[in-house]
């Protein structure tokens, strides 16, 4: 038998990497911030959490560094989908990005109909990625949003065989 890392979590086999304290939700929204400029075509950010935990205000903070502009993010809860173009003037290179929210999901196999077979092309954030069922790339960054209180506390946890870890350093 194979003795696994006391941290892994047993659902998904994931590693915790970090444990931010979120204060505020200027810190959720400054730590989507820090992660967009580390992020390109073909990285997943799953964001977990129960409802209100504060998943869109991460993936607002991280869609307005994204797009360089202070702008209105819907929560996709209707849509389930959201597409982002980036400024391809200021950032010839980079990739689109697709904000999920599966909570209204019915099949995992409606996933298809959402453009989920661009992932390998796109910037995708996933509000309950557990909704995909078996579409769920174990190569995501985990992010599980904790409410403590008032605040919030992120963990963030990825597959140790997935390059996460070095590239949380520069976060
Ligand atoms: N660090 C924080 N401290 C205190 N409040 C916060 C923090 N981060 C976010 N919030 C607040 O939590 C509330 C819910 O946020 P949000 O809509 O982002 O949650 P959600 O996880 O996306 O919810 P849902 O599951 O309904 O999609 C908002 O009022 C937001 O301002
Ligand atoms: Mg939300």
């Amino acid at each position: 038998m194979t003795a696994r890392p006391t941290s892994s979590n047993d659902k998904l086999m994931m590693d915790l990497l970090l444990s931010l304290d979120l204060a505020t939700d200027r810190d959720t929204r400054d730590l989507g911030a820090r992660l967009a400029h580390m992020l390109q075509a073909g990285d997943c950010v799953a964001l977990r959490g129960n409802l209100g935990a504060g998943k869109t205000t991460l993936a607002r903070g991280l869609i307005c560094a994204f797009l360089g502009v202070d702008t209105e993010v819907p929560s996709p809860t209707f849509t389930l989908v959201q597409r982002y173009q980036p400024d391809l003037d200021n950032q010839p290179s980079a990739p689109e990005l697709l904000h999920f929210d599966l909570y209204r999901l019915e099949d995992p196999e409606d996933i298809w109909e959402l453009g989920w077979e661009e992932l390998d092309e796109v910037i995708s954030l996933v509000e309950w990625p557990d909704k995909a069922g078996p579409h769920l790339s174990p190569g995501c960054l985990d992010i599980e949003i904790i409410i403590m209180g008032d605040q919030r506390r992120a963990n963030l946890s990825a597959s140790l065989a997935s390059n996460w870890k070095s590239r949380l350093n520069d976060l």
